[in-house]
């Protein structure tokens, strides 16, 4: 392990310490969603499966709630209720990454957990380079640094990162985010026959490519999957301009379908499709496991969006990743599901069934709590119904839209709204809180909405409102942390 290393490491670590107990007092910390022991956590990286252990990597900023020279925090886990902080994977400590070990992937070969990220490096003047590099690990915990493995192209400028490698046909291929040199977002593509030499191939999907018109300046964090049949790509475009409903974040997550040519090598794809409508959602990443599953963990944050706002800045840390998530392919769209593990978190069920609310506002005796999970059916639905959620957020549904709203995060005088319009009328909601966090299934997956919410601390209230009559029927759940 070089020097460097090591005095990253112990540096992190007494800011960890120095922090602690300010970082554990704050009252919007989580009970069952992965943070960062202090300072900022951004995108999943390195999401895999190796044995019986799941590995999650994060872009990891020990120094500041803001972003810089990043390192990869790594969680462990075999169940996704028990986890162990590892010790960090990787640090800024070498020229081809010192200002910044960025996001990337795992793929494990011949026995071994190749993490392969982007080391960004900045000159004396900002000029960026960019550079795809590799690290290896016999036991999943140390990591060493194989160095770069692919260089940047001719035609791309240096915001070009994010690897993700997979095998297909005994041969890996690394897909990455990048932006051409006419400023064009685009996913690219290297082949490889041993991990360690890579060929370019091109531009497989991206803004003005393939008949496409011009959709954003640069793509990150490209993920590319089959799913029950369908080739998925998932990327992170940067510059899409609000259009309705769609792309009220400022940097918007979704995926393209179709079918991957690998000889041309070329994305024959539909539209773009955002893969969750809630304030806070970006740079997901997924894996498949060895029950074939294909599951999705996310950014519960946005770039360049009011980060600085986010109360817990205060108490020296920020952000924090979604609940895994499992994906399939209903023919159409994908659809998100919590995944299975996570009931093994329920206490037992406090059950109301037909609960009929008609143009009146309602608790429900024992729905509340800071840390829970809440299941409602609707048989029928008035004109609107809605939750309102520690009188923080709001979930309503009227004339087939569904709308989220909270208080804006800068300007507390003004309510932000995000909202969608449903494929089929509201049937089903399933809600996940978690102090500060709220993540939303709608109609079993078919929409997610997630987002941060700051209530006051002591907070638990949980009210129901129809205009016209509304009946369904609601479980809760209160659910143990991790531990
Ligand atoms: C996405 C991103 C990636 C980059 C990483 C740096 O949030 O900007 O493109 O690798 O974060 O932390």
């Amino acid at each position: 392990m070089s020097e460097r290393n090591q005095e990253l490491l112990q540096l992190a670590a007494e800011e960890v310490e120095q922090h602690k107990e300010t970082v554990e007092a704050d009252p919007y910390r989580l009970s069952y969603h992965l943070m960062p022991p202090v300072g900022l956590l951004n995108d999943p990286n390195g999401f895999v499966q190796w044995g019986d252990t799941y590995h999650i990597f994060y872009q990891w900023m020990p120094f500041d709630t803001g972003h810089g020279a990043k390192f990869w925090g790594h969680y462990t886990t075999k169940d996704f209720v028990h986890y162990t902080h590892e010790k960090p994977a990787l640090t800024p400590s070498d020229w081809f990454d010192k200002n910044g070990v960025y996001s990337g992937s795992a793929i494990v070969h011949e026995d071994k957990l190749h993490l392969f990220y982007t080391g960004n490096v900045k000159d004396e003047n900002g000029n960026r380079e960019t550079y795809q590099c590799l690290a290896v690990s016999e036991d999943g915990i140390h990591f060493e640094k194989k160095g770069v493995v692919a260089e940047l192209p001719d035609g791309y400028t240096a915001h070009f990162r994010d690897p993700k490698v997979w095998s297909h046909d005994d041969r890996f291929y690394m897909v990455i985010g990048a932006q051409s040199e006419d400023e064009q977002g685009k996913a690219v593509l290297f082949r490889s026959d041993d991990l360690l030499e890579w060929t370019f191939l091109g531009p497989i999907a991206g803004s003005k490519e393939n008949g496409m018109g011009s959709f954003g300046y640069m793509w990150e964090c490209p993920d590319l999957f089959e799913l029950d049949g369908t080739d998925v790509l998932i990327v992170s475009p940067q510059g899409l301009e609000a259009d309705g409903m769609k792309y009220a974040n400022v940097y918007q997550s979704g995926y393209f379908t179709g079918q991957l040519d690998y000889d041309k090598p070329y994305l024959d794809h539909g539209t773009f499709t955002e893969l969750d409508l809630g304030f806070e959602f970006y740079a997901p990443q997924t894996t498949v496991d060895d029950k074939g599953r294909r599951i999705l963990i996310g950014w519960m944050g946005v770039p360049d969006q009011y980060e600085q706002a986010h109360p817990t800045v205060e108490n020296e840390w920020i952000h924090c990743l979604t609940l895994p998530r499992q994906l399939t392919w209903d023919g159409e769209q994908i659809i998100q599901q919590p995944l299975e593990e996570l009931k093994e978190m329920r206490g037992p069920v406090l059950l109301h069934s037909s609960i009929t609310i008609e143009n009146d506002q309602k608790a429900i005796r024992g729905i509340q709590g800071k840390a829970i999970e809440l299941n409602i059916d609707l048989e029928t639905t008035g004109e609107q119904f809605s939750i309102e959620l520690f009188q923080y957020a709001s979930l309503s549904y009227k004339d087939g839209v569904m709308t989220l709203s909270r208080p804006h995060l800068e300007d507390k005088s003004k309510t932000e709204f995000r909202r969608t319009e449903l494929r089929s009328e509201l049937k089903n909601i399933h809600m996940f809180l978690d102090h500060s966090t709220l993540e939303i299934f709608v109609n079993n997956g078919e929409e997610v909405f997630t987002s941060r919410i700051y209530p006051q601390p002591e907070e638990e209230h949980i009210l129901f409102t129809s205009l016209g009559s509304t009946t369904f029927s609601v479980e809760q759940w209160k659910l143990s942390g991790f531990e």
